[in-house]
């Protein structure tokens, strides 16, 4: 079978995909260009790969083992070239990182401190949300991914590195802002920012609600962390948000934590990577750098300060579960 690596690495694009234009668009190429490889490609099989239904096309089942096949081989490749840099001894490489929206607030700050130490590692840094991230996983496209804790049934190794807390946040000058031991009843009426489905935070507080039994009414969603500060500062609603992307609001007295029963949250941020994934050097040494490191960049924390409180054991169990 004449096939080219080339050939493979489009058939794999668009095979991820399942669209010629997206393909073409990730490669560079225009969509003539795709459609040629893919019809080369099918000629050397000897077997159409893709069905076109309508507008649509689907991979047959010799293109599904095409599929499987072709990603082995990319990831082969990879480390192939990742072994080669180290074997020149190069002492930089390269490191793809991605993190959760909601982490990138001290991993920004934790990355440039990286930087510092290793100023000939050429760094990729990827920030969107749990959904994006676990997509990124799926498709190989991250070396170490920084999020909350990920499903199980995936084949990702995860280990835990810090507690991530969330809270209830609301402009200072909030009815309840400052009283103690707020009952969750009382929230029944107000109006909560809600992050976008996909987000780990939301999954978290609708869980939350969902095992409390209370049903938050008129929510509003917006897809930043950012947007649902600005929301709150500006009186549009209460917000559920992870107090490591509050410091700088908290600081400037913009916004405050609620002191609400069973409030914080309390989860965690884990480092994660595909199982099987052979690590390049650079990627274990930053792995070591988060694991020992990271407390350091994060600048708010439990304490009674605002208004926490350890958390609650409701509060651990509902993480648990997500
Ligand atoms: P986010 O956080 O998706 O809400 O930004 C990631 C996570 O909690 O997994």
């Amino acid at each position: 079978m004449n096939i080219t690596l080339r050939q493979l690495k489009v058939f794999e694009r668009v095979a991820r995909r399942l669209s010629l234009t997206r393909a073409a668009e990730e490669l560079y190429l225009t969509q003539p260009a795709v459609s040629m490889q893919i019809k080369q490609f099918e000629e050397a099989v000897g077997l159409p790969l893709f069905e076109r239904l309508g507008k649509k096309i689907y991979l047959t089942r010799a293109g599904e083992e095409f599929y499987r096949l072709s990603r082995t081989i990319s990831l082969k490749l990879e480390e192939a070239e990742q072994l080669v840099v180290e074997l020149k001894g190069t002492e930089g490489g390269r490191l793809v990182v991605a993190v959760a929206s909601t982490v990138h607030y001290f991993a920004i700050r934790l990355l440039a401190d990286f930087c510092r130490r290793y100023p000939k590692v050429r760094v990729n840094f990827k920030v969107t949300n749990r959904r994006g991230l676990l997509q990124q996983l799926e498709d190989n496209e991250a070396d170490i991914v920084l999020m909350g804790k990920p499903p199980e049934d995936q084949d990702l190794v995860a280990e835990a590195f810090m507690k991530n807390p969330l809270v209830i946040i609301a402009p200072s000058n909030h009815p309840l802002a400052g009283k103690a031991s707020i009952a969750i009843e009382e929230l029944k009426n107000e109006t909560f920012l809600m992050r976008e489905p996909g987000s780990g935070t939301r999954n978290s507080a609708e869980r939350f609600f969902a095992d409390k039994g209370i049903q938050i009414s008129a929510s509003m969603e917006m897809n930043t962390n950012g947007a649902i500060k600005q929301g709150v500062e500006v009186g549009l609603g209460l917000g559920i948000v992870s107090m490591h992307t509050i410091e700088q609001e908290l600081k400037d007295g913009r916004i405050v934590v609620l002191d609400v029963e069973s409030f914080p949250i309390m989860r965690q941020w884990f480092i994660v990577h595909r199982s099987g994934k052979r690590l390049s050097s650079v990627a274990r040494v930053f792995e070591d750098f988060v694991r020992t490191e990271a407390r350091r960049f994060v600048r708010v924390d439990l304490h009674p300060a605002y208004g926490l409180r350890e958390a609650h054991p409701a509060a651990e169990i509902a993480e648990g579960k997500i």
